[in-house]
């Protein structure tokens, strides 16, 4: 059951407590490299840095959770496609499990569309974006130069009716993702 949990535009009064509460969400994760709070702070002061894609999860004035998409361009050689990363989305380990993730990824899913973006391509858990549409995205030749534990983790979703039908190529994530 979700709680009554309000997602919004992230002002800069909220920058603080955000980076706090990513490290919060990620401290117990035993993949996590612990630098998810300074990559929040490195996209938002990068040049594609979207305010409006920046949402928190606010619950009795808390709040509670974040997500974040970035531009980057998949890149075949010839063309170049515009799409999002998600990440990093954090939800305080207490409030987790009651629906505050899914929230702000369909909200954020929402306004991505409202803003023209048609697809968002991730690095994360295979059990859980699944139910959002993701789906690995070597099903559209979509590739990255990362190494991964494993393929199922690269992940890709359509926001629009055939958005990555004749997509494909490499992904060249925002630098602040690091090598
Ligand atoms: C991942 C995260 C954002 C999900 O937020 P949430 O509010 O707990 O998610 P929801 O309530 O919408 O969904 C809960 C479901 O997500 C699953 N889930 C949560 N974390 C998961 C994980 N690490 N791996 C797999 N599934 C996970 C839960 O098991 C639950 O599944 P169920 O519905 O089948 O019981 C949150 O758990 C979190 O902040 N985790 C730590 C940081 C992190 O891992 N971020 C994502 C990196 S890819």
């Amino acid at each position: 059951m979700t709680p009554n949990i309000t997602i919004r535009k992230e002002i800069p009064k909220d920058h603080n407590w955000v980076i706090e509460l990513t490290a919060k969400a990620f401290e117990t994760m035993p993949f996590s490299e612990g630098d998810e709070d300074k990559l929040v702070a490195r996209l938002r002061n990068a040049p594609g840095f979207i305010p409006e894609l920046s949402l928190v999860a606010e619950l009795d004035g808390l709040i509670v959770g974040h997500i974040l998409f970035t531009p980057l361009v998949i890149d075949n050689g010839q063309q170049q496609f515009e799409s999002l990363v998600l990440g990093p989305v954090s939800v305080l380990p207490e409030f987790q499990k009651q629906g505050i993730g899914g929230k702000l990824i369909r909200t954020g899913h929402q306004k991505a569309v409202e803003l023209g973006f048609r697809s968002v391509i991730l690095i994360g858990h295979p059990e859980y974006y699944p139910r959002f549409g993701y789906k690995p995205s070597s099903t559209w030749g979509i590739k990255t130069h990362y190494e991964l534990p494993s393929d199922d983790v690269f992940m890709a979703v359509e926001l629009t009716d055939g958005a990555l039908k004749n997509v494909s190529g490499m992904v060249i994530f925002p630098p602040e993702f690091g090598e």
